[in-house]
């Protein structure tokens, strides 16, 4: 029996980035979960793993969205059209994001304003549209995603590293202006998660593998189910009286001096 302090059964939950390696995980625990999906993703060619493992599930309820976080009105229509289906939004994950490593001086304005406006633009955008929903329910959850990048750096993410900073205080900016409203903005940040993005830093940055390993308590490479457990508590009626924080998962990489 699930406690009703972690039941989210039937909670409508709108996950961006739902088709990368941390969405289908967190995608899949919501489903199992009994929570109803609203899945957000910018090509629907994206979602086709994801199609087949939720059908695997038997997940009751999903609707499927492309949309690029970067255009403001598909925003606000992509949650308009998820309030249409389903009938409200509980919870909002904003887990769509970029990068591009490279030196900081060889960054261009393209790649700068691209990075920009997908991570910290489109987290941005994606509160703003759900928010007069959950005003109006008096009640809802906004889970945004930073990472350990936003507490410590390295030369190859300058731009990265930045927007998920931003992410940071975005978020404790939006859980002060929210929270008396019924509305818990929080944010999660990931350590090195074995997923598409990550894989690349292993191909750009050589010994990048093993220097994760090593350099982390737990001994290994974060898996996208790790992100699980922290998403379905900050989603649940557990954490309502948690705003504006900051949950590090990260095997312990950036508690080690
Ligand atoms: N993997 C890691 O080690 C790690 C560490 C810290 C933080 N994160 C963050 O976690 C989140 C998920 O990362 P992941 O590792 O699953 O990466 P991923 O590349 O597997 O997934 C990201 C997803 O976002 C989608 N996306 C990209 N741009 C979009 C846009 N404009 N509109 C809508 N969707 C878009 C992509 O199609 C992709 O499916 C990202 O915000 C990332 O920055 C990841």
């Amino acid at each position: 029996m699930t406690h009703p302090l972690f039941n989210i059964e039937n909670k409508v939950v709108a996950i961006t980035g739902a088709g990368g390696g941390i969405g289908r995980a967190v995608a899949k625990g919501f489903a199992e979960s009994g929570a109803r999906l609203a899945l957000i993703e910018n090509a629907e060619a994206n979602f086709e793993a994801l199609r087949g493992e939720l059908a695997a599930l038997n997940a009751h309820a999903a609707g499927y969205y492309v949309l690029d976080v970067t255009d403001r009105e598909g925003c606000f229509s992509c949650v308009k059209q998820i309030v249409e289906k389903f009938g409200q939004v509980d919870v909002l994950i904003n887990l769509a994001g970029i990068n591009q490593r490279m030196r900081p001086e060889l960054y261009t304005e393209a790649i700068y304003d691209r990075i920009v406006d997908v991570n910290l633009k489109g987290t941005f955008q994606m509160c703003q549209a759900v928010y007069s929903f959950m005003k109006a329910n008096r009640y809802g959850k906004i889970i945004n995603v930073g990472s350990i990048t936003a507490i410590a750096a390295n030369q190859h993410l300058p731009v990265y590293a930045a927007t998920k900073a931003a992410i940071n205080q975005l978020s404790k900016s939006l859980a002060c202006a929210w929270a008396p409203e019924g509305i818990h903005v929080n944010v999660v940040h990931p350590g090195w998660i074995d997923t598409a993005l990550s894989r690349q830093a292993r191909v750009d940055i050589p010994g990048h593998a093993e220097r994760v390993v090593a350099t982390t308590p737990a001994g290994r490479w974060g898996l996208p189910e790790d992100l699980v457990g922290t998403m379905l508590f900050l989603a649940a009626p557990a954490s309502d009286f948690i705003d504006g924080a900051n949950i590090v998962v990260d095997g312990g990489v950036t508690s080690q001096l």
